[in-house]
């Protein structure tokens, strides 16, 4: 649609699917800034209906826009579909009924995305209609795009960052005050961060779709959950947290999604979402709260990092804004943004292959050649150690150990058989440890 002369532009026509933590912001930000985003787009963006489960328990909003039948507003004449329902099905065959009818569509939903961006990328392309999707990762930072766009001439090396503000609430909260897991669950959900079914965060799913979302963009591949390697939080204890705080480090739930170049060239992606420990001067390890902080490497750029609000209704909202004005204005100047770049094709690392590094914190018994015995352990896994530290306590030693980088199936063999032995009282603490020199 492009507007020639005096005419005065027709609207831009909006079908908002689901109004609820996010969605609700955005008929805020909608109705707020009515003047200024018509002035932006080129053209009024005018509601043609919003669908939610409930229509009743929604009376702050127009009635005569609501419906319980998101089918129904894909039918309609609206030019652009907000998708902020979130889940897989029934979402994913609406989005792609509207991308074929050439609808754009924006959403926040990284768990659709992850899944099947491939097949909804096509379905904009048969079409011509956009997708847009920089609220799916990281809330409110501008993140998506400087990938997508900013950052299309030069080669990407490794992303790395917190991408789950509900998980880093937690750990900031078990760290900072000790305070117990589920109260602090319970605070963020009540604060809007944690996704409908909280296990998503707590578990890893949240951060795995996001990375999955990252490594695509990142390494011009397409790259689902089912990629990602994915441990959650519920295993980090308040032993873990402590032996970090012992060793001047800091527990974090990190997406790392990196590039890695085999010794005869090949490449593939290697993408992971698991706790790790990283030293507290580490610039992660200052970022509280439901705070995401995301680490990008590039030849040509060097490191850049991006930083803001993560999750919660108005800072996604922005995001999900700054998209519905670059499809609408798409619309206005009849163009059309970036469609998916998938070309490289890169294939997937195996967790088992990816160089990692480990921190064992063990209980042992306090005797001669226990040392030996554990050393011995690593030497037959080929583990390198960069660094033991011994505590004697009166029966048993604290003994803490820290590996150079190996393959991670290596580690967790080394892990298994020194669990195993007898001199070994307790396996205290294992983690990964990230953010120093291997
Ligand atoms: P909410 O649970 O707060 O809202 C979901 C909305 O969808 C509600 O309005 C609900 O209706 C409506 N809905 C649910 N099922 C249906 C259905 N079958 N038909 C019609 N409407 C339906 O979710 P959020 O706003 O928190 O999240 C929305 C999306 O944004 C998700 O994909 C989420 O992952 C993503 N996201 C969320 C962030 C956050 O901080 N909350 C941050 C980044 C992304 P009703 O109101 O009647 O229940
Ligand atoms: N549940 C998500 C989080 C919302 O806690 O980060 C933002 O994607």
């Amino acid at each position: 649609m492009s507007t020639h002369g005096t005419e005065a532009p027709r609207p831009i026509r909006i079908a908002l699917l689901g109004c609820g933590t996010v969605g609700g912001e955005v008929v805020r930000l909608l109705t707020e800034q009515a003047g200024e985003l018509a002035a932006r787009v080129g053209a009024p963006l005018e509601l043609a209906g919003i669908a939610v489960r409930r229509p009743d328990k929604h009376p702050e909003l127009p009635p005569q826009l609501l419906t319980p039948d998101p089918a129904k507003l894909i039918e309609s004449d609206a030019d652009v579909v907000v998708e902020l329902i979130g889940g897989i099905e029934p979402v994913r065959d609406w989005l792609l009924a509207a991308l074929h009818k050439g609808k754009s569509v924006v959403t926040a939903n990284k768990a659709l995305l992850a899944e099947c961006s491939g097949e909804l990328s096509e379905a904009a392309d048969s079409s011509g209609a956009d997708l847009y999707f920089e609220a799916a990762v990281a809330g409110a930072i501008p993140l998506l795009r400087p990938l997508r766009e900013s950052l299309a001439g030069d080669r990407i090396t490794r992303v790395m960052g917190i991408v789950n503000g509900t998980t880093n609430y937690i750990l900031s909260a078990m760290d900072s005050t000790g305070a117990g897991y589920a109260e602090t669950l319970d605070e963020a959900s009540r604060l809007g961060y944690a996704e409908a079914d909280p296990t998503a965060d707590v578990d890893g799913y949240d951060a795995a779709s996001k990375a999955a979302i990252l490594a695509s963009l990142a390494f011009h591949s397409r790259v689902t959950v089912a990629d990602v390697h994915r441990e959650g939080i519920a295993g980090v204890s308040s032993s873990d947290i402590l032996a970090a705080q012992k060793i001047g480090r800091v527990v974090k739930l990190l997406a790392i999604c990196e590039r890695v170049t085999a010794e005869e060239g090949a490449e593939s992606v290697s993408a992971r979402v698991h706790p790790v420990m990283i030293p507290r001067a580490h610039q992660l390890a200052g970022v509280g709260g439901a705070f995401n902080a995301v680490y990008v490497e590039a030849d040509a750029a060097g490191e850049l990092m991006f930083y803001g609000q993560g999750a919660g209704g108005a800072p996604t909202a922005s995001a999900v804004l700054g998209d519905l004005v670059t499809v609408a204005r798409n619309r206005v100047l009849a163009g059309r943004g970036p469609r998916e770049s998938a070309h490289a094709a890169l294939p997937i690392r195996p967790m088992g292959q990816t160089p990692t590094r480990y921190h064992i914190s063990l209980d042992v018994a306090d005797r001669a050649g226990v040392l030996a015995q554990v050393a011995q352990v690593f030497a037959v896994h080929d583990v390198s150690i960069a660094a033991v530290r011994q505590r004697d306590r009166l029966s048993t030693a604290s003994l803490v150990i820290v590996t150079h980088s190996a393959p991670d199936s290596a580690l967790q063999s080394t892990v298994d058989e020194i669990s195993r032995l007898d001199v070994v009282r307790e396996v205290v603490s294992v983690m990964r440890v990230e953010g120093e020199d291997s």
